[in-house]
């Protein structure tokens, strides 16, 4: 089984990026711990809305599932949540943060309808949870 990991805007700082909400571990870090027996893993992070269009049309042609943080674009794009509807793969929505207990403007994604679950507030170990997740359905 093959997962695309798919990180959006401002993730690549994680790790420095307001540690209390999102955690003092970079991704690269957290990514080395993740060990599934029979998963490959592959990871791909864009500060670009359309790179990341672009990550989720071809993960349809060499990955059996999608785990997706599209961070902002979250709130705002609708071409993120055209690609997610357009692949027949599943796709699961992770925060790191608690979006409910944040701003209004979080409380709202465009993903959350498309993608197969939403899993939010429990940092980095929401990543772990969607993969086993996808596992599970296999
Ligand atoms: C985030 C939550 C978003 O509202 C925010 O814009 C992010 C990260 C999260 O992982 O908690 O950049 O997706």
């Amino acid at each position: 089984m093959r997962i695309l990991i798919i990180n959006g805007p401002n993730l690549n700082l994680l790790g420095t990026r307001e540690p209390e909400l999102y955690g003092s571990q970079s991704f690269e870090e957290f990514l080395k711990t993740l060990h599934f027996d029979g998963v490959e893993i592959d990871y791909f992070q864009s500060n670009i809305e359309g790179e990341m269009i672009t990550a989720i049309q071809n993960s349809r042609l060499h990955h059996d599932g999608v785990v997706l943080n599209a961070a902002a674009y979250s709130h705002t794009s609708i071409g993120i949540a055209d690609a997610v509807t357009a692949i027949d793969i599943p796709v699961v929505e992770v925060h790191i943060s608690n979006i409910y207990r944040r701003e209004n403007f979080r409380h709202f994604t465009y993903l959350a309808s498309r993608c197969v679950g939403t899993i939010a507030g429990l940092g980095l170990k929401g990543y772990e949870l969607a993969i086993l997740y996808l596992l599970s359905q296999k």
